[in-house]
């Protein structure tokens, strides 16, 4: 039987792993994991880990959930990939019509791609070339300071975070920033929509479009703010004729108490791009959806020069739409998002808990996203890595931004797993200030 220690050396021998300074594993242990079942994950050893950042955001309904499992089944035996340039299959076309049912009115069409970062750089090439189309040349991206749109170079323009942003700075695309509101108060967000207003009132005719993550801005710490800005956003971008990217990548399906967060401030972005929590964490695969305005700048003989020339070898992957078709249905007959509501109601009456610890800052929760702010933490100490430490130590992956810890489980957890996942949390924020 192999060990855990016997499969990290064998990892660490060949794998560079993502967002990893791999020197860390010196003294930091890799987790090989043998297998994943709802909420837990088990190591070579036997050891359980309750997954409460859902693997990085994507898993909603638990690992080797049995429904998902058996349509990706079917579909193995069906029909494992085919080209999606001059040939369809049957799960993109259904999950294509499910998706224009479920966003907001105005998103009629689908382009594929196959995860987020991928999406992000074709919702904004798709945005550059609309204009383009149109005989406008609009070659500048706006987008909220402290934002995350992925790692790709476009995507890392339209990024903020300057932990991942700035070696590359002298590659990135033309960009420009509008503060993001401060906090969740409608305060902040009419002030940030003065803001705004003054960029796009001096360089509207520049931008092709506005890229927002809406309501929370996930790799920016968490960071929440009110729906009044994207309603303020909407208008805004209207008036100036820029183009409104909502990336839902992190917030749709669920996460922040609707199906998309745009739903709370009741708008219509021209673009919204999924992926994610899209096939319920199994494969990866996203969507840019538009509007029929966006396609049909496009739509016109060959010869023009008008078409979106944008592909990849595994867009719209036929086991990927699957097992998003299977989550989808799994939204429609198990009541998800009333039994969301009542998980985060309790969620948030456990944070309050936090506040009352000296070396907390402060709490923020929007639906199934919660998040506890430390402070009196350099970034230098890495404090986040300590309560990693001691999350693994004790049954429960968490994986704070810096001083930011949050919570962010599969939709399947139970009250009794979220009181573990807490409790571990808060024990561990207790421990800190003992040690320091
Ligand atoms: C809002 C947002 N956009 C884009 C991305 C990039 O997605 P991916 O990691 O699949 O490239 C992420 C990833 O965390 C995200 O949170």
């Amino acid at each position: 039987m192999i060990d855990n220690n016997t499969m990290m050396q064998r990892d660490l021998e060949v794998i560079w792993h993502p967002c990893t300074q791999m020197k860390d594993h010196e003294t930091l242990p890799l987790v090989p994991i043998r297998s994943g079942r709802g909420v837990y994950l088990y190591d070579f050893e036997g050891n359980s880990y309750i997954d409460a950042v859902s693997s990085w955001w994507v898993n909603l309904f638990g690992h080797a959930n049995a429904r998902i499992n058996a349509r990706v089944k079917a579909q193995l035996d069906t029909l494992e990939h085919v080209l999606l340039a001059g040939f369809t299959h049957e799960p993109a076309v259904e999950l294509a019509h499910k998706l224009v049912n479920l966003t907001p009115e105005t998103l009629k069409k689908v382009f594929y791609v196959d995860n987020g970062s991928s999406a992000v750089e074709a919702a904004l090439k798709m945005s550059y070339h609309y204009h383009r189309n149109l005989g406008r040349k609009k070659a500048l991206f706006l987008s909220l300071t402290n934002s995350y749109h992925g790692e790709t170079l476009g995507a890392l323009s339209v990024g903020d975070v300057s932990l991942y942003k700035e070696t590359y700075e002298p590659l990135l695309i033309e960009n420009m920033q509008v503060p993001v509101p401060k906090d969740q108060s409608k305060e902040a967000a009419k002030e940030a929509l003065v803001a705004l207003e003054e960029v796009l009132k001096s360089e509207g005719e520049h931008i092709a479009a506005f890229i927002v993550e809406p309501l929370v801005q996930g790799a920016g710490s968490m960071h929440m703010y009110h729906p009044h800005y994207l309603e303020g956003a909407r208008a805004l971008t209207k008036q100036y004729s820029v183009h409104l990217i909502a990336d839902e990548i992190m917030t749709g399906f669920g996460r922040t108490g609707k199906m998309f967060a745009c739903e709370h401030a009741g708008i219509s972005p021209d673009f919204m791009t999924l992926s994610k929590g899209l096939t319920g964490g199994y494969l990866p695969l996203s969507v840019v959806m538009t509007t029929d305005e966006v396609y049909s700048a496009f739509y016109c003989d060959y010869s023009e020069h008008k078409a979106f020339l944008h592909s990849h070898s595994y867009t719209g992957n036929p086991l990927a739409c699957s097992a998003a078709l299977e989550t989808l249905a799994i939204f429609e007959t198990e009541n998800i998002l009333e039994s969301n509501e009542k998980k985060s109601r309790y969620i948030a009456k456990k944070l309050h808990a936090f506040e009352a610890l000296e070396n907390v800052a402060s709490v923020r929760q929007q639906g199934m996203v919660a998040a506890v702010e430390l402070q009196g933490y350099k970034a230098e100490e890495r404090i986040g890595l300590e309560i990693y430490r001691y999350g693994l130590k004790n049954g429960v992956l968490l994986r704070p931004l810096g001083n930011v810890i949050y919570f962010m489980p599969p939709y399947i957890i139970s009250y009794e797993e979220i009181d573990t996942m807490m409790r571990v949390a808060y024990e561990g924020i207790v421990e800190l200030k003992r040690k320091n």
